[in-house]
């Protein structure tokens, strides 16, 4: 992207509703550390609009941005390039520009990987996660610990078809052993876990007890929560009672933003922990009940 280098360039972040996403805050962050005279918005774009903005993207001086809830999927059928990534997500959060075409990737699991290197490095020694959940997020995690060596990989769903459709749609893209499971299988199958993930959104904005008693686990298990509103979630609150090793949710965010902002403005932008109160401060501030 050495071309787009020296031009204030424009990105985005577009989803419906948009207003919650603290993505602009982050990058507005980034632009300003590092001097950068680009611009981040936020564009609001109902489901019935997102294909008509895809396809004027080229022309609309945007030189690309982030995509969030809804339009994962309706924006991975309309680019012109998407990588293996999400290809295999059917899912796109990252566009960006090259020579006139739109390209995608997923950087989701890119993000949740690079989280627990930053806290819990020794997560890639693990074998066994258990990922509690089976939407989005839980699909792009999937398949990053399979890429990352977990060799058995148990998913956890209220609705075990969903479960189910990810064993049978990743498994012949990743060695790793999948299995689908319902929720009363959980219990008994933290035992084996060195890792545990909660991708559901249970404890989402709220105090609720954790549906599920976390004694099983091993002593050395690490265990992670995507959310991170509130930081501390009713699942983390649970685990860090219990003495384990806990990362919160909070760096996923940072870190899947980082790849995105280096296509647009040229850079690779550090994840510090001043960036990360900066976040936390804004997070406090907009939820002063939690
Ligand atoms: P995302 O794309 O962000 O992962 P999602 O597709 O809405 O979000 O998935 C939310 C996940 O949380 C699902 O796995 C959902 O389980 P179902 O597939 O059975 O709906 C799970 N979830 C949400 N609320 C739940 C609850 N109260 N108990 C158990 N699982 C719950």
């Amino acid at each position: 992207m050495s071309n787009i280098e020296h031009e204030a360039n424009s990105a985005f972040v577009i989803g419906w509703p948009i207003e919650h996403s603290r993505s602009p805050l982050l990058h507005g962050y980034w632009l300003k550390y590092l001097k950068i005279p680009g611009t981040y918005e936020a564009v609001a774009i109902a489901p019935e609009k997102i294909e008509t903005f895809i396809k004027l993207l080229p022309k609309s001086g945007f030189v690309g941005g982030n995509v969030t809830v809804p339009h994962k999927e309706a924006v991975f059928r309309l680019v012109d390039h998407k990588d293996e990534i999400a290809t295999v997500l059917g899912a796109v959060n990252t566009l960006w520009l090259e020579d006139g075409k739109i390209h995608g990737t997923n950087t989701d699991g890119y993000g949740f990987c690079a989280n627990l290197d930053e806290f819990a490095p020794n997560w890639r020694q693990g074998k066994t996660v258990v990922i509690l959940g089976a939407g989005g997020a839980s699909r792009a995690i999937i398949y990053a610990l399979g890429k990352a060596g977990y060799s058995q990989i148990h998913i956890v769903n209220r609705t075990l078809a969903r479960a189910e459709a990810i064993v049978e749609e990743f498994s012949p893209h990743l060695e790793s052993d999948l299995q689908p499971h319902s929720w009363e299988d959980a219990s008994d199958l933290l035992g084996k876990a060195d890792l545990l993930v909660n991708t559901t959104s249970i404890g989402m904005g709220d105090n609720a007890e954790f549906p599920l008693d976390l004694s099983n686990l091993k002593e050395q298990a690490i265990v992670t929560d995507i959310v991170y509103t509130p930081l501390l979630t009713p699942f983390l609150k649970s685990a860090k009672s219990m003495r384990y090793k806990t990362v919160d949710g909070l760096g996923m965010l940072l870190h899947q933003a980082a790849p995105g902002f280096e296509k647009w403005f040229g850079t690779r932008p550090n994840i510090t922990p001043a960036l990360r109160q900066y976040i936390l401060t804004d997070l406090t501030k907009k939820e002063p009940h939690k």
